[in-house]
């Protein structure tokens, strides 16, 4: 029997350089897609997956962040005083249970691998959830509760994978397919920005996986890679020749939200999702001309 996931962990401490000057004060996992920031999506997503502990590794200026998962008492007293009693409702839906938080520093920004290393000790000797909540996915279920789904036969290490062109490859890590379905397939190799001719397939590692904590002895020792960061994918290399990774092809659609242009996607497409808002939403965009265009993009 595998053991099960109970704590997941979100890396909050990099620096947004791509979406300064927003994120000059500001965290980036803060950056709002309609009313909820990007952190609560990821939280959100953890939940449901059934996650109980949400362990943050935090930076400088993430202080927000940690406040955001608190209670607000003067606002929830002016929210019940003036009757806002489904908000009021809302908020406290959101908080995780007291006690089930974890915050931990990454006091400097030296990558991704060095991010998670930095939560070793909260961990411990439990495989765990890593989240990148800039990520954003949408779908009519979270991509962490179908890896999770996958991981109870497959055990090991499990990543979340989707399709691109094959000539975008070279941005991303992409993974060789081996025997399986999508739902669960195994991964015969990792390769980090090949380019497309080298790639053994068009299917990139997508900001979730479910780790084994050997990732960490192995994250403690590793150098510098690309870009002078502690890359994960360095180390989740090393791990494969000791440990089965699986792959699942998820159902929905991502946004990278850490880019512009996936961010303002991921505000249209969750604002037409929305019963609240969406018809005053395309009536706005039909006042700027786009109405045809964002039908299609609602349908
Ligand atoms: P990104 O690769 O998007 O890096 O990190 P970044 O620094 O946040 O943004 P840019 O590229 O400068 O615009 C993916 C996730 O990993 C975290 C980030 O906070 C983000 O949630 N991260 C990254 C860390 O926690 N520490 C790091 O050293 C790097």
């Amino acid at each position: 029997m595998v053991k099960r996931v109970k704590t997941a962990v979100f890396p909050v401490a990099g620096l947004g350089t791509r979406f300064l000057p927003a994120t000059k004060a500001m965290p980036k996992e803060m950056l709002t897609v309609v009313d909820r920031p990007l952190i609560q999506y990821a939280v959100d997503e953890a939940k449901e997956a059934g996650i109980t502990h949400f362990v943050f590794v935090t930076g400088r200026n993430k202080g927000v962040i940690e406040d955001h998962f608190d209670r607000q008492f003067e606002l929830e007293t002016t929210l019940e005083t003036r009757g806002k009693l489904k908000a009021l409702e809302e908020l406290r839906q959101d908080l995780p249970s007291a006690g089930r938080t974890s915050f931990t520093r990454q006091q400097e920004p030296l990558g991704l691998g060095h991010a998670v290393w930095c939560a070793r000790d909260i961990v411990g000797d439990e495989p765990f959830a890593l989240l990148l909540p800039d990520m954003l996915f949408k779908g009519r279920r979270g991509v962490l509760k179908q890896m999770i789904e996958a991981y109870e036969t497959t055990g090991g290490n499990v990543i979340a994978v989707e399709e691109v062109p094959h000539q975008e490859v070279s941005s991303y890590g992409v993974v060789g397919r081996g025997a399986g379905t999508d739902g669960g397939f195994a991964i015969t190799e990792m390769v980090e920005k090949p380019k497309p001719q080298d790639a053994p397939s068009n299917l990139i590692i997508s900001g979730r996986y479910i780790l084994q904590p050997e990732i960490f002895s192995l994250l403690a020792d590793q150098p510098r890679g690309a870009g002078g960061e502690i890359q994960l994918t360095d180390a989740m290399q090393t791990l494969m020749k000791s440990q089965p990774f699986a792959g699942v092809k998820y159902d929905g659609q991502s946004f990278d939200c850490g880019s512009k242009v996936g961010f303002l996607a991921a505000n249209v497409a969750y604002a037409l999702d929305r019963d609240d808002i969406a018809e005053d939403f395309l009536a706005a965009l039909s006042k700027l001309g786009l109405i045809d265009g964002m039908k299609v993009a609602a349908e």
